[in-house]
């Protein structure tokens, strides 16, 4: 039986859920100290928030700690070196993430004295912040009534209000009823919780609808089926492209790196030197690309997908002399990979050609790749 209730109490509800099973995570207030006051620091949540954007929780937890052990405070991320904050983003995917973060440091440290402004459109004028950050680091960090949304959100609501017009044309309707039920008691602690029961209880498939504190009140639960919800518009199919990537190895056992050029896609990241990646699948002319004559032979294809298109990568790999030059790139250490701004997308690159590349000893990367077969 489906109870109508009105605005503040779906808060309630589920505020009283969330006391109870909410996600400890470090750059968290948990609910107990945040009724003693105690806000989460602004940089922290800003940080994570930018870094949650497209990427989960538990992927994230590692690099907020890495990050906040590098530079604890916003101003020390100001100072930093822009490749050592790319190489420590390196990994966590979508790049340009990074470059903003950087930038939006810098006009907190220049501008506002390394104090995050404390207002939604105040926080919406720094560098790389949209709509969805500053409508989070406001509720979170400054206890504003902001709503937020992100895809858990629009998972619970579109459910709770049975909204099933597609995404993302339903988007600010969407947000219009996140709006009407956000207190103005707990506004952080009510977006946290929106994203907990999204991410915990009402998940895309087999949703645990008899944990749910709405249970009474979903008008999917009572009049649809859950798992139907969001709609969605048809995703067109990603195109591919193509490409290749070439694995020079000299007698040192160092690698050819490059770094990429600031703008674009991977833009500042590192890489190995790779042709253009094309559309056009005539292929056949990738070794006239290489960066340098030399014996290099065929060591498979990886598949690599990017948001707005896949990427195929035939993978090359040569074993040269010393005193091949690196023209516009360097000779990095096979042991010192971890240490590079290299994407995932060159990650497995790098692994196809030399397995073990990434591997945490040098000896055991060395006696590997003596071993294996070439295909
Ligand atoms: N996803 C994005 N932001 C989050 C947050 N603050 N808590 C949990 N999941 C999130």
């Amino acid at each position: 039986m489906l109870h109508k209730i009105e605005g503040p109490a779906y808060a309630e509800l589920l505020l009283a859920w969330y006391d109870r099973h909410h996600r400890d995570l470090p750059w968290r207030t948990s609910p107990s100290m945040a009724a003693k006051g105690l806000r989460a620091n602004p940089y922290h949540v800003w940080l994570s928030e930018v870094m949650l954007q497209q990427t989960t929780v538990q992927a994230v937890k590692p690099y907020f700690t890495k990050f906040l052990a590098a530079w604890p405070t916003v101003n020390d991320l100001a100072a930093a070196p822009t490749e050592d904050v790319m190489a420590a983003w390196a990994g966590l995917g979508y790049y340009a993430r990074a470059r903003n973060l950087k930038k939006c440091a810098e006009a907190v440290a220049e501008q506002h004295g390394g104090i995050f402004p404390d207002t939604e459109d105040g926080l919406r004028a720094l560098p790389g912040i949209g709509d969805y950050t500053a409508a989070a680091v406001a509720a979170i960090a400054f206890n504003r009534q902001a709503a937020v949304m992100d895809g858990n959100v629009e998972r619970v609501i579109s459910r709770l209000f049975l909204i099933d017009s597609p995404l993302p044309g339903s988007k600010p309707l969407m947000k219009a009823r996140v709006a009407e039920i956000t207190p103005n008691d707990r506004p952080g602690d009510f977006a946290q919780a929106m994203m907990d029961l999204g991410a915990t209880i009402c998940t895309p498939k087999r949703p645990a609808c008899a944990l749910c504190p709405f249970n009474d009140h979903c008008l999917a639960l009572a009049q649809d089926e859950p798992e139907r919800l969001p709609v969605k518009a048809k995703k067109k199919d990603k195109p591919v492209r193509v490409g290749a990537a070439f694995v020079a190895v000299n007698d040192e056992g160092e690698i050819l790196l490059r770094r990429r050029i600031d703008s674009g896609l991977l833009g500042g990241m590192t890489e190995v030197p790779t042709t253009a990646w094309t559309a056009r699948l005539d292929g056949g002319t990738e070794k006239a690309h290489a960066p340098f004559d030399a014996d290099w032979e065929p060591a498979g294809t990886i598949v690599h997908v990017f948001t707005h298109f896949e990427l195929r990568l035939s993978i090359y790999r040569a074993k040269v002399g010393n005193d091949v030059k690196a023209d516009d790139g360097w000779w990095e250490p096979v042991t010192n990979l971890d240490a590079q701004a290299l994407p995932t997308v060159m990650k497995k690159a790098i692994s196809q050609a030399i397995p073990l590349a990434f591997a945490a000893k040098a000896e055991k990367t060395q006696q590997s790749s003596r071993s294996r077969k070439v295909p």
